[in-house]
This record gives C-alpha cells, sequence and structure tokens, in this order.
C-alpha cells in the first residue's frame, strides 16, 4: 500500500473534479469457481485499490461530494471467520490506514443509498464488469441489473480516467521496479526454449516467477510457438529448432500494478534468415515508435507509424506492393498487423477498461476508425506526461486471414499473396514493451530494456 496521503490527495482531487451527489465505489467479492467456498484467485477492483486501497472481499464506500465525507462500508471479521482466515483487520484500522475516519457496516449502505435517492441526489457509479456487482447495485438503486453499465456516470467515469491516466511519481516508481519481475519471467523463457522443451513446462516457470516474487500474472500467460494466434493459451506443443516461440506476459505486483511485454525466442538460440528479416521489421517498429513517442503525439500517429514501417518492410521482401502511403491508407498492413499498437497500463493490464476503451483511448473528440486493424485501436488520443502505455507491434501469418483475402480479393493491389503463401507457417512475432511518457519524450519502463536484439536473445540463451 502506498502512504496514506496518497489515497487522501487522490480523492481529494476527484472531490474537486466532480459537481455533486454521492460516488459510489464497489469492492469486488470473492467468486466461487464450482461451489460456493472454492473461489477464483480474488482481484479486488482496480478503481476501488486506486481511491481506498484495502485489497479485500466485503467493501464499498462512498465519497459524499456535498458534504465531503467519504465513508468505508465493511464488516469486522467474526470468530467463525477468524477459524478459517486468521485474524484480520478491523475496518476501522484499515480504513484509517487510507486516511478514512468513517466506516459503517456494510448493510448500512443500503439505507444509506435509498436516502441519497429519496432526497434526489445523483449516484455516481462506473460500468459494473461483474454480474454479482450488477445485482447489488440493483439492490442498491433499484436501477434493473441488465440496465447499470448504461446508467454509468460519465462524469465520473471521465474524472477517473483523468485522475489514473497519469501515474504519480509513486506509482512510476512502482512499476519501475516491478519490471525487473516481468523481465525475468521472459529470460527465464528464453533460457527454457530449447529443442524437446514443453511449451506448459515453461508456461509454469513463467507464472512460478510471478508467484514466487509475491504476485501473481497480469494476465493469463500467451506462450506457444503458434504465436499467430495473437492471444493463445494453449501450452500444448514442443518445441523444435527453429521454432519461434512468441511469450506475452506480465507481473501482476503484490500492490496489483501490472507489467506487460511480449519477446520472441528462437528455438536453438538463433533466428532462421527467414524469421531475422520479419523480426527486424517488427523491431524497427517498435524503436521508430519508441523513438517518437512524447507529449502530444497522438498514439493512433504512432500506431500508422508502426503499420508503415512493417508495410515498407514487406514490401521489400517482396510481400507487399504498391505504393506504401495508399496500402496503409487502405488497411492492407492489417493482413499482417490486425490488432492496434497498445494501450494503457496500470492497475489492470489494460487500465480501466473496465468503463469502456473509448472513454480511456479516445476521449470526446476522436472516433475509433471502422477499418479492420485500426479498429482495434485501443489507444489513439494525444499522449500526456505521465501515461504508462504499451508499444506493441507485430506481424503474423494467419492462414485463414490469408485465405480469406485472397478469396474475396481484399488489398490485391497492395499484397502478393503467392510469396505471402510462402510464410504459411511461420507464426507470428510481437515485440511489446512499457513505456512511461515524460515531459519531454519517452522512455521504456525498469531499469534495463528486457533482451531484444537478436544478439541480446542469443546471449540469453546462450549460443
Ligand atoms: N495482454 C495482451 C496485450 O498485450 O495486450
Ligand atoms: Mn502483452
Ligand atoms: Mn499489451
Amino acid at each position: 500500500m502506498f502512504k496514506k496521503e496518497v489515497y487522501i490527495d487522490r480523492r481529494k482531487r476527484l472531490h474537486s473534479s466532480m459537481k455533486e451527489g454521492i460516488v459510489l465505489i464497489l469492492g469486488n467479492n470473492e467468486a466461487p469457481m464450482n461451489y460456493p467456498q472454492n473461489t477464483y484467485h480474488y482481484r479486488q477492483d482496480s478503481t476501488f485499490l486506486y481511491f481506498f486501497g484495502i485489497d479485500h472481499p466485503g467493501y464499498a464506500a462512498v465519497l459524499d461530494l456535498d458534504s465531503g465525507k467519504d465513508i468505508i462500508f465493511g464488516n469486522d471479521v467474526e470468530i467463525d471467520d477468524i477459524i478459517w482466515m486468521g485474524p484480520q483487520p478491523s475496518v476501522k484500522d484499515q480504513a484509517s490506514e487510507v486516511g478514512i475516519e468513517h466506516t459503517q457496516s456494510f448493510n448500512s449502505i443500503f439505507d444509506y443509498i435509498k436516502n441519497a435517492i429519496s432526497q434526489g441526489r445523483k449516484v455516481h457509479f462506473t460500468p459494473p464488469y461483474r454480474s454479482a456487482n450488477m445485482i447489488l447495485l440493483e439492490e442498491l438503486t433499484g436501477i434493473k441489473a441488465k440496465e447499470t453499465k448504461a446508467a454509468a456516470s460519465v462524469e465520473l467515469i471521465n474524472a477517473i480516467v483523468a485522475l489514473r491516466s497519469i501515474k504519480d511519481k509513486y506509482e512510476i516508481a512502482h512499476l519501475d521496479e516491478i519490471m525487473a519481475i516481468g523481465t525475468e519471467m521472459h529470460t527465464t523463457a528464453m533460457r527454457m526454449a530449447i529443442d524437446g522443451a514443453h511449451e506448459r513446462d515453461i508456461a509454469g516457470a513463467v507464472e512460478g516467477v510471478a508467484l514466487r516474487n509475491g504476485g501473481h500474472v497480469s494476465f493469463p500467460v500467451i506462450l506457444s510457438k503458434r504465436g499467430e494466434t495473437l492471444h493463445n493459451h494453449n501450452h500444448n506443443n514442443i518445441l523444435k529448432t527453429n521454432d519461434l516461440l512468441l511469450v506475452d506476459c506480465g507481473f501482476e505486483s503484490p500492490m496489483r500494478y501490472a507489467t506487460d511485454n511480449t519477446r520472441v525466442s528462437p528455438v536453438g538460440g538463433t533466428f532462421t534468415q527467414k524469421q531475422k528479416e520479419i523480426y527486424e521489421i517488427v523491431l524497427a517498429a517498435n524503436n521508430a515508435v519508441n523513438a517518437k513517442v512524447k507529449p502530444g503525439v497522438m498514439y493512433r500517429e504512432m500506431h500508422m507509424l508502426a503499420a508503415r514501417t512493417i508495410a515498407e518492410g514487406m514490401k521489400s521482401l517482396g510481400l507487399m506492393k504498391g505504393n506504401i502511403d495508399e496500402a496503409v491508407a487502405a488497411g492492407a498492413h492489417a493482413l499482417f498487423m490486425p490488432h492496434g499498437l497498445g494501450h494503457m497500463m496500470g492497475l489492470d493490464v489494460h487500465d480501466m477498461e473496465d468503463f469502456g476503451e473509448d472513454y480511456v483511448g479516445y476521449g470526446d473528440e476522436l472516433k475509433r476508425s471502422s477499418q479492420f486493424g485500426t479498429a482495434y485501436l485501443r489507444l489513439a488520443r494525444e499522449l500526456k506526461p505521465g501515461f504508462v502505455i504499451t508499444n506493441e507491434p507485430g506481424i503474423y501469418f494467419i492462414p485463414a486471414l490469408m485465405d480469406k483475402w485472397k478469396a474475396e480479393g481484399i488489398n490485391t493491389d497492395f499484397i502478393n499473396f503467392d510469396k505471402v503463401n510462402e510464410y504459411r507457417d511461420f507464426g507470428g512475432i510481437r515485440l511489446e514493451d512499457d513505456l512511461l511518457i515524460t515531459e519531454t519524450g519517452g522512455r521504456i519502463m525498469g531499469d534495463k530494456r528486457i533482451p531484444i536484439t537478436a544478439e541480446e536473445l542469443a546471449a540469453v540463451i546462450g549460443k
């Protein structure tokens, strides 16, 4: 947990950026896996963590925008709980650690919200993403569970996005520190990517690094030699020399902050010529973005810069043809990179996407493109100092997509389908770094970039 002044300041800033009414922030409860006592790994709501820090089930909180009074609702544990869970700090003690004086029993929130509504006061809440909280919101507000998402407060969403998008010095220091564990997850995978290795052994070891360091993975590990499947959670393959192992994984710290990186290792330690050519194009796209990010730049422009770098590289190898500006404008590069360049990162690996991607990545003025590929861009807006974002270009050879475009004659002016077909079994390459936007530019987070050049990879793998 950060020191209490951090939470006090965050709440103060939320109070001053909102007009009137009540802000209601629900924590998360345990979620049963197959019967009530056998629960999924517990994850507190990130907005609750941001303003109240308490990482336990059974809490909700309100900020009264008119009186300025903040209250945490929760119950002290009883003897039955202590027998199973051990002693727990009281609600009062936990609240006091984050600078909150007022606590009440959990059940008293029902009357509290009912009274507020009966006085005609606005109750602001963010879009619920768990059905249990949709039902709780229905019980609290009378709004039907399935309508609670649509009833969320845009004023509150925008106020929280404005705060959480700019990481403070404590968050930046913490993120910089935990990058070392993300690095260890990746170098562990690189060293294990040898001929005959089972992907599942590597996936287990990668997750083990996160657990050994007191945290978890920040999202289910993506690890496969079939890297052309963007979110491949299947780890059933056995690696062979000259396979490419794509690993996209991150650490979730004990304070629930995320890292998110992707690296691709050549099994056996060295890339084939064909692999190296594609790898260098992705690396060039990553480096081009890395060199250009700074406050004031639109991230959509960085996405297009990566797209152009990839299209130029693919043309140099004979996979694309024609005028590159026209090819990119037509979206032809999306045959190879059918996803966006990156997203915000913080307490969530895709930060605040529970509010809706467009609130976080587009704001009021920008409109999301409807073109295949760019439509998946999660972050398009102007960069500001304090943003933490990912830069994750990739090139993938997805047989089903190649066949569809060829059969339907999509972008035939720009794609050399016969040549592309020679890469049918290639797999995919994505190279992902986490960037901090500074006052003057941007930098890769952490002390040291995760090994990324062919030489750096070979050195880790021991070639
Ligand atoms: N965790 C998938 C991604 O890189 O966004
Ligand atoms: Mn990732
Ligand atoms: Mn990512």
